[in-house]
């Protein structure tokens, strides 16, 4: 059974390296994967040229409300970019590989490098909402890894260059970014009091649903990976009030902004 669904995956994965392919996809330099409320930066590309979801048939397809579903493709800063505005969760009912399937057919087409993006709770109390951070480690509580039997996984995911570029753009931007690890949980409900608690005897600063997957699989096919997590509210325990998807939503186009500066100034870095 395990078998036959590795094999499906494996179909559906050179399906969509095809369409992409076809679509001129594999120009792109840098791809970019939006998460919550971050939809915005897409509109900053020029030359776009936007692909729905829909118009692709081997890509997962995702119902989560502020994740638009299309792929844009045109240029940043005279650079040939990608960006998949919208990504499926495990919390959905996809797998690991079929969560990863887009990033790895990125990996397969050549392109370089990955930038992917996120929303997730705060666990450091002194750090005011929303805020940015670069990703510079992670911890896998999802319980699944989207590698195969025959593949080997890399201690270290995020690609250090990569992590510098970002600090240079940062600073050249005046963006405020912090630095640290994101805890990936499978969701869709938010972390109790005690979990954060938890997380944050653990070394985490950052907590979310995302990310993990894609970038130990884009790490795994020979991207350079780098990440960000837009902090929209502060987790269970720290804040005082329940949150909600609609709050999160509403942080990241309060950050959205920022975020555009500062990646717009990393292109040309990276
Ligand atoms: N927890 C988990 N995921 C999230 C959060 C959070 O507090 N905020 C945005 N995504």
């Amino acid at each position: 059974m395990r078998e036959e669904r590795l094999d499906h995956e494996h179909q559906a994965l050179g399906s969509l390296q095809h369409e992409l392919f076809e679509r001129e996809v594999g120009r792109a330099r840098i791809a970019f994967v939006l998460g919550s409320g971050l939809g915005s930066f897409a509109d900053t590309i020029e030359n776009p040229q936007v692909i729905p979801y829909a118009e692709i048939e081997s890509m997962p397809q995702s119902g989560v409300p502020g994740h638009a579903g299309e792929l844009v493709v045109g240029e940043l800063a005279g650079v040939p970019v990608v960006v998949q505005k919208g990504r499926v969760h495990l919390y959905e009912g996809h797998d690991s590989r079929e969560a990863t399937r887009c990033v790895r057919a990125f990996g397969l087409l050549g392109i370089p490098n990955l930038v992917l993006t996120n929303a997730a709770g705060g666990i450091e109390a002194d750090w005011d909402v929303p805020a940015l951070m670069r990703i510079d480690d992670h911890i896998n509580l999802q319980g699944c890894t989207p590698l195969g039997p025959h593949e080997t996984g890399h201690r270290q995911v995020y690609d250090e260059e990569l992590g510098a570029a970002l600090e240079r753009a940062a600073a050249e931007s005046q963006v405020e970014l912090h630095r640290g690890v994101y805890a990936a949980i499978p969701g869709p409900s938010y972390e109790t009091a005690a979990e954060i608690r938890m997380l944050r005897w653990a070394g985490a600063s950052a907590v979310g649903m995302s990310t993990v997957q894609e970038a130990v699989a884009a790490r795994a096919s020979g991207m350079r990976v780098a990440a960000i997590s837009t902090i929209t509210n502060p987790a269970a325990g720290i804040s005082e009030t329940p949150l909600n998807h609609d709050e999160v939503v509403e942080a990241g186009r309060l950050v959205s902004e920022r975020f555009t500066r500062l990646l717009k100034t990393f292109v040309p870095l990276a």
